[in-house]
């Protein structure tokens, strides 16, 4: 069992609560890479994708815009889905299926669904505790089915240690391919530099992986 499980919560929900989306250290206003990773697994339309940490992000209207029908968007904070759905309006929000959850708990399997893509931009790097990483893991093997993607974008090893506050765990591919194990592949990545809204950069690794 988790110790504190409210308190990622309470901390996520409170900053979607109180700042402006296009203000937050990590929007995007368009998701260039993450797209462009996902156009590259070359999927149908009606795939199952799933964005982890999904908060407010842009992906998720881009992705329906490109056509792709089956998509989940999972996060810890309510705060942070009800403005993605509001965002989306009625219409297009209730093509999403929306997921509350915390990535490092026991979800079942209804509720997290089988998946062609793992996507996952900004979170992965908070899982501080070797704990939560093992059960992100075990969720991730649970969902992707075979011959399917995993996309993870963390801070770089010269990025920044922390976020919102939060410490962080930086990576590089060699590590992300480590964390994964021998049934991922690399088959892509690339180093970026984000602009936050403030004007600072932000170093980042994209990487794209297929299971075996
Ligand atoms: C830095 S933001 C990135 C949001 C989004 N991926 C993007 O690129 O705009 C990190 C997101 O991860 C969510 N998050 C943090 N820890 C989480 C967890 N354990 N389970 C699910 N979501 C989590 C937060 O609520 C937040 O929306």
């Amino acid at each position: 069992m988790k110790s504190n499980p409210m308190s990622t919560n309470e901390h996520w929900n409170r900053i979607y609560s109180t700042k402006m989306t296009n203000e937050l250290g990590w929007y995007e206003a368009q998701p260039v890479p993450s797209r462009g990773l996902i156009q590259n697994c070359c999927v149908s339309k009606d795939s199952p994708i799933i964005d982890i940490g999904s908060g407010t992000s842009t992906l998720i209207s881009d992705l329906l815009g490109e056509g792709y029908e089956n998509i989940s968007a999972l996060d810890i904070s309510q705060a942070a889905l009800s403005k993605a759905k509001s965002f989306l309006g009625e219409h297009l929000s209730k093509k999403v299926q929306w997921i509350i959850k915390d990535i490092t708990s026991e979800i079942d399997d209804f509720e997290i669904p089988k998946v062609e893509i793992w996507h996952d931009r900004a979170v992965l790097h908070f899982l501080v505790d070797e704990e939560d990483r093992e059960r992100y893991l075990f969720q991730l093997k649970k969902a992707v089915v075979p011959a399917g993607y995993v996309i993870i974008s963390a801070f770089a090893l010269d990025g920044a240690e922390k976020c919102s506050g939060l410490d962080v765990v930086r990576y590089d591919s060699r590590k992300l391919c480590t964390f994964l194990g021998e049934s991922f592949t690399l088959i892509e990545s690339f180093n970026y530099k984000y602009s936050m809204p403030s004007g600072g950069k932000r170093p980042f690794v994209y990487t794209r992986f297929q299971r075996h």
